[in-house]
C-alpha cells in the first residue's frame, strides 16, 4: 500500500498516497485548479492546455499541477500573481481561437471553459487578442452526435477516450493554429470507423463534441 504523506495547499494539510498526482489530490479535496488536458485514467500526461500551473514551495517557476506526484511536505499555492498572469494568458490563447456561441452550445453551464473564467475572473472574450474562428464545417454524420471543430479546445480528451474504447476513430492532424481533432484521412464520422459508442462525447470538456 502506498505510503500516506501530508501536504499543504493553500494553507491547508492534506493527506494524500504518495505519489498521487497534485491535481486529483486537489480536485479531490474541493480545491479547484483550472485544467482541460489531465486524464485520470492515462499514467502520462500531456500538460498541454497549460492551465492548471501552480506555486511550488523551493521551485522557481511554476508547475503544472497534473505533472506533480506528491510528496511529504509539499507546500503549493494554485494562486499567486505568477500563476494567475500564466493561467489567463494560456486561457485568453485557447479562447482566442474558440467560437463563442454559449447561448446555443449544448454544454452551456455545463462547460469547463465557463467554470475558468468564473473561477478565475477571467473573460470568455479575449480583450488582448484577436478571435480567429476556424469557420470549419461541423461533421454533423453520424447519427447520434455531432462534431463541431470551431469549439474544440485541443485537449485531447476524446481521443484518448476513443482510444480507450477500442476504436481509435480519432486522432489529431496538422500542426499549429490548422491542428484539429479529425479521422483517418479527415473522413466524417459518419462514414469512419466510429461504431458511435459515445465515450468521446462524455469526456469533452466543452461543447465541441455534443450529443443530437
Ligand atoms: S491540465 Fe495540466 S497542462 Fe492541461
Amino acid at each position: 500500500m502506498a505510503e500516506t504523506v501530508t501536504l499543504t495547499i493553500d494553507g491547508r494539510q492534506i493527506h494524500a498516497a504518495q505519489g498521487e498526482i497534485l491535481l486529483w489530490v486537489a480536485l479531490d479535496n474541493d480545491i479547484y485548479i483550472p485544467h482541460l488536458c489531465a486524464d485520470r485514467e492515462e499514467e502520462h500526461p500531456t500538460a498541454s492546455c497549460r492551465l492548471c500551473f501552480v506555486e511550488v514551495e523551493g521551485r522557481p517557476a511554476p508547475v503544472p499541477a497534473c505533472t506533480l506526484p506528491v510528496t511529504e511536505g509539499l507546500v503549493v499555492k494554485t494562486r499567486s500573481p505568477q500563476v494567475d498572469g500564466l493561467v489567463a494568458a494560456g486561457f485568453e490563447l485557447i479562447m482566442s481561437n474558440h467560437r463563442l456561441d454559449c447561448k446555443n452550445c449544448s454544454a452551456n453551464g455545463n462547460c469547463e471553459l465557463q467554470r475558468i473564467a468564473k473561477t478565475r475572473k477571467l473573460r470568455l472574450k479575449p480583450k488582448n487578442l484577436p478571435v480567429l474562428d476556424k469557420n470549419l464545417p461541423v461533421d454533423d454524420s453520424a447519427t447520434t452526435f455531432a462534431y463541431d471543430p470551431n469549439k474544440c479546445v485541443l485537449c485531447g480528451q476524446c481521443i484518448r477516450a476513443c482510444r480507450r474504447s477500442g476504436n481509435g476513430t480519432l486522432g489529431f492532424a496538422r500542426r499549429g493554429y490548422l491542428r484539429v481533432v479529425t479521422t483517418f484521412g479527415d473522413m466524417p464520422l459518419g462514414e469512419s470507423n466510429c461504431t458511435e459508442c459515445g465515450a468521446c462525447v462524455k469526456v469533452c470538456p466543452v461543447g465541441a463534441l455534443a450529443k443530437k
